[in-house]
């Protein structure tokens, strides 16, 4: 099962943490014109966490992290690359240093990785590349957003959706054999347009023929239609593609874990791969569309609670703003021989 390079992945440990505020489909219904009725029927999402102003990217991402460390039972100083994978960061050179430095990552070096909603999984295949190539050993990879920091609060559309939260994940070097098995990632900016958080600016003149322009990230906007049109139709298509790569078909996967944006979403590629529900991991009612974290926070949760144990073979894909798409497949942990 060696692949080209000789040396394998394994997911070796994960951890997670939220916000401590919760705002449930109630309490929103305070904010917009909503209801609990309307928001759990097209979506599934009954409450999700609100980073207070104590709370921030780095926190939460450090939380996780050093649950994920733990649970990986490597030393800390054993982390050679930290990928952040976010488009929320605290700060917008870049949060993985930080972050690094203050889980005591102390020789690793760290950069921020943006794909939106797919950057958790868009992170693993290049953590992968990097073990694969021999050059790192063990690479942290979190999953994070705040993206209660920049939705518009008075458009029902959108800010009923989602969530801040964190997940991570320790991948490691195996020589034995290969857990991350097949991947495809893809992406298309003709439909940018669906899903922007953008740059806004106002023309600030220097000196003759030199303008600058200044101004600030405006408010999420998206088309949701045409986004769960496009995801109905690619997350199955991306998935069979993996699954292709890995020699496998849907019937040998044991959980299907996609980024929690939409219940009905989740239904819908589940019947196209013809996978029972019991087979989807789904933590949307609690947490709503946290991006990034969704993935990495699912799947925390569900190693926690006995559900996905060693040798379990995982679908896991990722889709949303760029817009980009993609999906891994890979067995859970380390010690399965
Ligand atoms: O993480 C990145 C990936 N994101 C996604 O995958 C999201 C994909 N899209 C979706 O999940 C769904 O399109 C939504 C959940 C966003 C919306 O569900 P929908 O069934 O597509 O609703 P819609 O946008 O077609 O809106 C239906 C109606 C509209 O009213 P009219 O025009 O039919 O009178 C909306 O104005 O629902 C109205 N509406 C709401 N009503 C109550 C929209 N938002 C709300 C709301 N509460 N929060």
């Amino acid at each position: 099962m060696l692949k080209q390079f000789g040396v394998g992945v394994a997911i070796a440990g994960s951890g997670s943490a939220t916000p401590t505020a919760k705002l449930t489909n109630e309490q929103l219904s305070q904010v917009v014109e909503t209801s609990d009725e309307w928001i759990q029927s097209r979506t599934g999402m009954r409450e999700r966490r609100v980073a207070t102003v104590e709370e921030s990217l780095c926190s939460l991402s450090v939380q996780a992290s050093q649950k994920a460390i733990e649970a990986a039972q490597i030393p800390k100083e054993a982390i050679d690359l930290v990928i952040l994978a976010t488009s929320t960061p605290d700060d917008l050179f870049g949060s993985a240093a930080k972050i690094a430095h203050q889980v005591g990552a102390t020789h690793a070096v760290a950069f921020d990785l943006t794909a939106a909603c797919s950057g958790f999984v868009f992170g693993m295949v290049t953590a992968a590349q990097y073990i694969r190539t021999g050059v790192y050993q063990n690479v942290l990879l979190i999953g994070a957003d705040v993206l209660s920091r920049w939705v518009d609060w008075s458009d029902r559309s959108t800010c009923v959706l989602f969530g801040d939260g964190a997940g991570a994940v320790v991948l490691r070097a195996d020589e034995t054999r290969d857990r991350l098995l097949g991947f495809e990632l893809c992406s298309d900016g003709t439909q940018n347009h669906t899903l922007t958080l953008a740059f806004q600016g106002e023309t600030k003149p220097l000196v003759d023929e030199v303008n600058a322009k200044l101004g600030n990230y405006q408010p999420i906007t998206m088309n949701g239609r045409e986004v769960y049109r496009f995801a109905v139709a690619k997350v199955p298509e991306v998935i069979s593609k993996a699954l292709f790569r890995a020699n496998l078909t849907a019937s040998d996967i044991d959980w299907l874990l996609l980024h929690q944006a939409n219940q009905r979403i989740m239904d819908a590629v589940a019947q196209r791969l013809k996978l029972p529900s019991e087979k989807v991991i789904s933590n949307i009612a609690k947490y709503g569309n946290t991006s990034a974290a969704s993935i990495p926070l699912a799947l925390d949760e569900a190693v926690r609670d006995g559900k996905v144990k060693v040798g379990d073979r995982i679908a896991a894909s990722g889709f949303g703003a760029g817009l980009t798409w993609g999906a891994v497949i890979f067995e859970w942990g380390i010690n399965n021989g």
